[in-house]
């Protein structure tokens, strides 16, 4: 459907219109370009149609990537709108669970971490790359980047040419505040003076919208409630500076919002109403609200960390980086002078902020990154050329991870399996689990509990007291109802009973689940499901059997058969022990159903780990030892040297008869396809 754009935009009025024909001359005149320019210069909305404008598309397509699906999606509908075209048709965009692409898209986005993409194109357009020889179409590669990597980016590109579009920004005063110390990290702290400084600003500083940083959406939207509550009580009259001011908006912005509320974001307030930004980091770089003149910077940041004293990715919420806080409050001097209010002290910016921060390829697990790379053709996944190198230990870990859940062999070749799993975008214990559901015929089971794990936590918690009792109790009777007492079965049965119940939104409302999150669940159910049925489709080789057993342990047997590495035995009284070979103790997360049932269990597995004051697991099911006996040597046998001088094409004969005797022994003890099938034949 095509939209309107609003009338007071003009993209004439943007800082990189003055230099619309000597960008299209260098992009004709270099194949690499680096552009940088403070965000909202109009790099992302702009550049491209100046490129369209000057007839590349004419050779094929325009591809834009974005790291965060918001943006790609909300860029997206801009570029279609000022094109005067309808999304999905000449302009498109593909994010994780959503395509709306056609053939004649110019605009796909990719999955693929920017450290890939770069690598793979500096490959491809390298002069001694046989895959650019006898193209005939010149690739051109613009990278556009508003922070201060330029430099970093043009060395690695060969010392291609950085094109700078100057900014028109203003000062912005930054004052620290004294609710946050050195020792200060538990969000209720942190929320509280959020709130309050954003309504002491409301109040007390002349017209211009605030923008708060948060870390996600459960705390986001705890805030915009407290905010309403407090906002309502604000006398007009006596109560507000700016007489000119006359109300507050509030608006959530995190990365899994609905399309339709992003819209909000982008429109000037009414007159006389100021508009409050609760926002995620999102908002510091990947996308530009206009019209923001007060920051209120909580700190804190919500990112997901390699633990590699578990072994595991952890979503930890951290502190912020000092070049991260200083681009949070750039964002207050777009359009006009603007003031940042950090509710932080200078010593939690001298002690515990660090300067940059790390690129996420450096921090996070690799798996997916790897196995993408294997599936493209990248072999030598150690010398690659990552614009960031990840440490050699982790990509060692991946693909020790990877051979554990079959996705490769041990010559570091993608497996039959592996080549499957590349296609779900889930972390790959999930996916196994998955696929060996679908290889007994029982998918019906685990693809909502996948999709419900691909989404934020449904189950809401109020602040108030008395409500937070009520809501406990309608969990635990959906625990109760879901029959067998395990995490997982009570998300697929959450699921399920919202899906058949007639109005899911008021059920959802009545039980205290996100109406919102299971939304997305249900599409991206669906999503997942359509993925399997292509694969089913193409994959003659994808088995499907038949199995009629007990169906609760069928399911607990599906998860082990992904999930065998986030095993672990209870030790002593309510603490567990990883049996991953970190042997790291552990604890069931309060919220899990079973919290407090410690006693009664033995052998549990886990979906994820948090660590706060303890180290928690969270998503727990029990299981029998036995349904992981033969799957757990596999945690100890894989020898990560040996996959360092595959992963190196380093093999020389001696090394591959001794993995032959290995794979012999492996043999013997069994592997997880004659694991079910023996149960199969039970
Ligand atoms: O890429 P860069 O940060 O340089 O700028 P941009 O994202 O192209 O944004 C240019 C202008 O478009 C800014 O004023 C944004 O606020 C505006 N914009 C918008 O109104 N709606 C969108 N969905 C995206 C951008």
């Amino acid at each position: 459907e095509q939209q309107e754009t609003p009338s007071s935009y003009d993209s004439k009025k943007l800082p990189i219109y003055q230099h619309k024909a000597s960008l299209q001359q260098a992009v004709k005149d270099n194949s690499f370009l680096v552009v940088t320019g403070e965000t909202g210069s109009g790099k992302t909305t702009q550049l491209p149609q100046y490129l369209h404008q000057a007839g590349f598309w004419r050779d094929g397509r325009i591809g834009v990537t974005q790291p965060r699906r918001v943006a790609a999606i909300t860029v997206a509908q801009r570029v279609s709108q000022e094109m005067r075209c309808s999304l999905g048709r000449e302009v498109g965009y593909q994010v994780r669970f959503d395509d709306c692409t056609t053939e004649s898209n110019n605009t796909p986005t990719t999955g693929i971490l920017k450290d890939i993409l770069l690598g793979l194109l500096k490959q491809t357009i390298s002069p001694t790359d046989k895959a650019s020889k006898g193209r005939s179409v010149p690739l051109k590669v613009v990278v556009m980047s508003a922070t201060l990597e330029t430099d970093k980016l043009s060395v690695f590109l060969g010392g291609c040419p950085v094109f700078t579009i100057p900014g028109r920004t203003f000062p912005v005063i930054s004052r620290f505040g004294c609710a946050i110390g050195q020792k200060d990290t538990e969000s209720t702290v942190y929320l509280k003076e959020v709130v309050k400084v954003a309504l002491d600003v409301h109040t007390c500083e002349m017209s211009g919208d605030i923008l708060v940083f948060l870390t996600g959406q459960s705390e986001i939207e705890k805030a915009c409630d407290m905010l309403y509550e407090k906002a309502e009580s604000i006398d007009y009259r006596y109560d507000v500076q700016d007489r000119t001011v006359e109300g507050l908006l509030i608006l959530p912005l995190y990365g899994s919002m609905p399309t339709d509320q992003q819209k909000q974001i982008f429109q000037p307030p009414p007159p006389g109403i100021r508009k409050c930004v609760v926002a995620t980091n999102i908002a510091a770089t990947s996308l530009t609200i206009d019209g923001i003149k007060y920051i209120v910077d909580s700190g804190f940041v919500k990112q997901l960390n390699h633990n590699s004293r578990v072994g595991m990715d952890i979503l930890e919420v951290v502190p912020i980086s000092k070049s991260e806080a200083q681009q949070r409050a750039g964002r207050a001097g777009r359009t006009s002078a603007g003031k940042c209010f950090r509710i932080y002290n200078q010593e939690f910016w001298e002690k515990c902020m660090p300067d940059y921060t790390v690129p996420e390829i450096q921090r996070t697990s690799l798996t997916s990154v790897i196995l993408t790379l294997k599936c493209l053709g990248v072999h030598d996944v150690i010398r690659f050329p990552y614009l960031d190198r990840p440490e050699e230990r982790f990509i060692m870990e991946a693909l020790k991870q990877l051979y554990q859940c079959d996705a490769i062999d041990r010559r570091g070749k993608v497996t039959l399996l592996g080549g499957l799993m590349v296609e779900f975008p889930l972390p790959p214990g999930l996916t196994r689990a998955l696929l060996q559901a679908a290889t007994l015929g029982c998918e019906d089971l685990l693809l909502p509990v996948a999709a419900m794990l691909s989404v934020e936590n449904i189950f809401i918690r109020p602040g108030h007291p008395a409500k937070q009792k009520e809501a406990d109790e309608k969990h635990r009777m959906l625990a109760a109802q879901a029959g067998s007492c395990n995490d997982f079965t009570i998300l697929l049965s959450v699921f399920e009973k919202c899906k058949a119940s007639d109005d899911p939104s008021a059920w959802c409302k009545a039980h205290y689940i996100h109406w919102r999150a299971l939304k997305s669940a249900f599409s991206v159910e669906a999503q997942l499901r359509e993925i399997l049925l292509r694969l089913r489709q193409v994959s003659l080789d994808f088995p499907m059997e038949k199995f009629d057993g007990n169906k609760s342990e069928l399911f607990r047997r599906c998860l082990c058969a992904g999930y065998f590495t986030n095993v672990a035995r209870r030790s002593v009284g309510k603490v567990f022990t990883t049996m991953d070979g970190h042997g790291t103790m552990v604890h069931i997360h309060p919220s899990s159903t079973l919290f407090d049932q410690e006693g009664q269990l033995d052998w549990v597995i886990f979906h994820d780990v948090l660590a706060t004051s303890r180290v928690y697991i969270r998503t727990v099911c029990p299981i029998r030892y036995d349904w992981v006996k033969d799957l757990l040597p596999k945690l100890h046998e894989v020898d990560v040297y040996d996959l360092s001088s595959v992963a190196r094409q380093e093999v020389t004969d001696e090394e591959m008869a001794k993995w032959e005797t290995k794979e012999a022994a492996k043999r013997q003890t069994g592997s997880t396809e004659d694991y079910f099938k023996k149960l199969e034949k039970r």
